[in-house]
């Protein structure tokens, strides 16, 4: 398995390049299932998990083809996918197969819209606490669709088609509201979510059904509605950039000190993320090429954090949030307000010298002078490129393992650090 190795120290400055958003890629790849034609995607990331997503597509029948670098392109350009589900050869999407993802439990919807029926296996346990899908299952129902759980998988039919409906989420549920516009999409009558998740990437999934002629009002907002049509088709979309990575790079420069554009990205996306930044000394610069950060100087100031929906400060930020506050002047209190148990890098940023304690759902950080590097590994996403944030500057070498969680979010992670200033390697093992 590869590791990534980091010798601490360098300063970050330059230019990265901010690719598309794994989050909105693979709803959008999902949506493919809903039309018989060519769905067109550009600004895809190359990322393990959508190349997985790929092939579990495959298994339902859409036919995947990914655009050859054209002439000029540079290496940092998004790929163009076609994605066409002809037919759906199956609709069962089984269990070795959506444990991998929990993502590819989304399926569901546009199996049973189009279908009439879907049997798509539960996604099972998860290294960041119980995710259940009982809410998207909920919205489903609503919608008209039969459910019934059986040997671990959820079986849902509506043979004569699913009738629009009302749906009032009781906690913003990202999946949810996407599995509810995939499924509302092409029912009977009109559907109105309520409470329903205002993520740019739900925002981005609507544009796209809307691109594939679905009448869908609302989305980014916590209210939207969706006119049923007969039938959707083709469509190109380009996927937003990754608000997520954006916010990671801008994290790491924040610890490490230094100077760089974030190329592609509004500012917009990262408003809330910016903002605690800002608080913890850095400097930030929106201009028609990106955002620009910096730190330079000055140390960095302990700053409270919780998690919420967006536009609220993202879960899937904490633990780089967390990495940097191991080096801040003072204690920080960083809450996590949307998963249970999502703070596996509490131990991992020990093992680097941080001093962390767990209080319930608060991690309570006083700030160290010194990290020191050592191996460690991760056993999520964002868990495991906190590490490598916090290797940015510990003292010596550090060693990320288990570098495949890394690859399935992050894209050239090492490349884009590394042409940056980082001393950063990838070991292939
Ligand atoms: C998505 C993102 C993930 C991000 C998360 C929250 C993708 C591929 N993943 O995950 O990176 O961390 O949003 O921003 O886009 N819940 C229920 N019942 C349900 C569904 C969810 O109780 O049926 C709970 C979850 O346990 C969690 C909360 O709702 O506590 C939010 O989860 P949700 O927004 O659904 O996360 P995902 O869509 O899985």
């Amino acid at each position: 398995m590869d590791r990534i190795q980091i010798r601490g120290g360098a300063k970050l400055n330059g230019v990265i390049p901010i690719s598309g958003a794994k989050n909105a890629a693979l709803p959008l790849m999902i949506a493919s299932l809903l039309t018989d034609q060519m769905l067109t995607l550009e600004n895809l990331p190359r990322l393990a998990d959508v190349n997985q997503l790929a092939r579990i597509l495959g298994n339902h029948g859409v036919d995947y083809s990914i655009d050859g670098k054209r002439v000029g392109e540079e290496a940092a350009s998004g790929q163009t996918a076609h994605l066409r589900a002809r037919t759906i050869v199956d609709t069962t999407a089984p269990y070795e197969l959506v444990s991998k993802m929990r993502a590819s439990f989304w399926v569901i919807a546009p199996l049973l819209a189009r279908m009439g029926e879907a049997r798509v296996s539960l996604p099972g346990g998860c290294a960041i606490g119980t995710r259940p899908v009982d809410l998207l299952l909920m919205a489903l129902e609503k919608l008209g669709a039969t459910i019934e759980i059986d040997g671990g998988y959820a079986v849902v039919k509506a043979p004569k088609g699913l009738v629009g409906g009302e749906i009032e989420f009781p906690k913003v549920t990202v999946g949810g509201t996407h599995v509810a516009l995939m499924a509302a999409a092409t029912a009977r009558g009109s559907t109105l979510i309520e409470n329903a998740a205002r993520e740019p990437e739900v925002a981005d999934l609507a544009d796209c059904l809307n691109k594939m002629g679905a009448r869908v009002r609302g989305a980014g907002t916590s209210t939207i509605e969706i006119q049923g049509v007969a039938r959707l088709n083709g469509a190109h979309h380009r996927v937003l950039p990754d608000r997520i990575e954006a916010g990671t790079y801008a994290t790491a420069v924040a610890m490490t000190g230094g100077d760089i554009l974030l190329e592609g990205v509004g500012e917009d996306l990262i408003k809330r993320p910016l903002e605690a930044l800002e608080e913890a000394g850095v400097t930030i610069v929106g201009d028609n090429r990106g955002v620009r950060i910096a730190r330079n100087g000055a140390g960095i100031d302990a700053v409270d954090v919780a998690t919420a929906p967006f536009p609220g400060f993202p879960t899937d930020l904490q633990a780089q949030f967390m990495a940097l506050m191991t080096r801040a002047r003072g204690t920080s209190r960083i809450t996590e307000t949307i998963f249970e148990n999502r703070f596996m890098h509490v131990q991992e940023l020990a093992r680097l010298g941080a001093h962390i304690k767990l209080e319930g759902d608060t991690a309570i950080v006083d700030g160290v002078d010194r990290l020191r590097g050592a191996p460690v590994m991760a056993t999520d996403l964002r868990a495991s490129v906190s590490l490598v944030i916090a290797g940015l500057v510990a003292e010596g070498e550090t060693t990320v393992n288990r570098v495949y969680h890394l690859d399935r979010g992050f894209e050239r992670l090492e490349e884009k650090l590394g042409a940056c200033g980082a001393d950063i390697i990838r070991v292939p093992g």
